[in-house]
């Protein structure tokens, strides 16, 4: 009896959260009656289902468990099959034991959040399932093979990086999730590589919306405590509480600087230090590139190095002016002058040589997630037909790889695909005329 009112209440936030995003016309726009949208230009529309469905959530156990993902702050994740349609999903178990206060609201927003952000690059949930009380609540997605924390990780024991093409790819990708998000008014506030997955034919998909949640204009005040240390903004790590969207565009340029340089971007080791590695990194913040940020509560209370000049660009030796100046975009100090997913997305670097590599001329790697040792055999390891020579051994591993981090590769990386036109590149449409 009560289980089966627990599964009611549960299905009742999935179906009252229930949410469609259409393709922009004209009659969506006539008949919607004025979806809520934070761009004006966006190419979605966030429509409500007039009424909630009342069903109940079918049990965890239509689901035979495989094996154990991974298990981080908020939750569980099993590697699981649909017993009923025999399709593999990732069941994300929600931390809920020591509630006295009924459903946490992290897991709610968590819930709410990603079924309201229905995109290629978005996880998507298929369905919310319950175990035999309410400490077993499961979230069923769809099975998303790495994450890039541990595939970057397997890489790098590998000796081999992300081209530039592939970072293009992987970047355009997460920017076009992340504009759909800040479109509806959500902030992510945990981007960071182990929370972006990766299917193996290279697209990615924005998981773990644990610390996500819906802001408003004007901005109430919201919690400094998100966003795992080494992706956290300046202002945030200055106490500001009313904070934007633009805290989840400074983890994409950490995120960005990862993925060329194949290594975390500023590992501070706590609030201060990391505030000093930002400083070390982009020279101290002015009047002139941040007005007004020594009024910030850390500000006052904290004594920083006064570095005078940048290091980007020794940071990133090989990256590209426009590359460079795209990175800096991000890693802007002012919030209200940093980049925003849609402009990023219109930025000049994707459109010079070398263009973004189709998603499905991506390498495949073994997938940690699925219990996987080895890499399968793969005729396109990275880097191999760059070189026009087939250097992989039997488990695929490029032996000819650089060494080192995708900078000290050089510019190799840029000649090989553009004289040869091996990833002939592709064009996501950024909605231009
Ligand atoms: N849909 C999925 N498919 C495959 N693997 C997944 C999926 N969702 C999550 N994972 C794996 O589980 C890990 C933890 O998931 P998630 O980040 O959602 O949980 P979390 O408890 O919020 O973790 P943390 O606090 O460490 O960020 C991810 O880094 C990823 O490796
Ligand atoms: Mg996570």
């Amino acid at each position: 009896m009560v289980d089966s009112v627990i599964r009611k209440i549960i299905s009742c936030v999935s179906s009252v959260c229930q949410h469609e995003v259409l393709p922009i016309t004209q009659s969506t726009l006539a008949s919607s009656g004025r979806p809520k949208l934070r761009s004006q230009t966006s190419q979605v529309v966030h429509r409500s289902l007039p009424f909630p469905t009342l069903a109940p959530c079918r049990s965890v156990d239509s689901y035979e468990k495989l094996n154990r993902i991974a298990e981080g702050s908020y939750g569980v994740v099993y590697r699981a099959r649909d017993k009923l349609t025999g399709e593999i999903v990732a069941l994300k178990k929600l931390k809920l034991e020591n509630e006295k206060n009924g459903f946490p609201v992290t897991s709610l927003r968590e819930i709410q959040c990603l079924l309201m952000a229905k995109h290629p690059n978005i996880v998507n949930v298929k369905e919310i399932v319950v175990g035999e009380s309410l400490n077993n609540i499961f979230m069923a997605m769809e099975f998303v093979p790495h994450d890039l924390k541990t595939l970057m990780e397997t890489m790098r024991s590998r000796n081999t990086a992300f081209l530039i093409s592939e970072v293009k790819t992987l970047m355009i990708q997460l920017l076009s999730g992340v504009k759909l998000l800040h479109d509806l008014w959500i902030i992510h506030r945990d981007l960071k590589t182990s929370n972006l997955l990766m299917t193996n034919t290279g697209h990615v998909k924005i998981a773990d919306f644990g610390l996500a949640r819906s802001y408003g204009d004007p901005p109430v005040n919201l919690t400094q405590l998100v966003v795992t240390l080494w992706y956290r903004a300046p202002e945030l790590l200055l106490g500001e509480s009313n904070y934007t969207p633009a805290i989840d565009m400074w983890s994409i340029g950490c995120i960005f600087g990862e993925l060329v340089n194949n290594e975390a971007l500023m590992p501070g080791r706590g609030e201060i230090d990391q505030l000093n590695q930002i400083f070390r990194l982009l020279g101290s913040p002015t009047e002139d590139s941040w007005p007004n940020w020594t009024s910030l509560p850390n500000a006052r209370t904290i004594q920083f190095a006064n570095v005078p000049q940048s290091s980007l660009r020794q940071k990133f030796p090989y990256l590209t002016q426009l590359g460079l100046d795209l990175l800096s975009a991000m890693l802007a100090y002012d919030p209200g002058r940093r980049i925003t997913a849609e402009e990023a997305m219109r930025h000049p670097w994707f459109e010079e040589d070398p263009l973004p590599k189709d998603p499905s001329q991506f390498p495949t790697w073994p997938s940690v997630a699925s219990g996987e040792r080895r890499k399968p055999h793969s005729p396109t390891a990275p880097h191999a037909h760059q070189n026009g020579v087939d250097d992989t051994d039997d488990a695929g591993t490029n032996t000819n790889a650089l060494k080192g981090t995708a900078a000290e590769k050089g510019p190799s990386i840029f000649e090989f695909e553009s004289k040869e036109g091996f990833a002939s590149g592709f064009r996501l449409n950024f909605g231009k005329k």
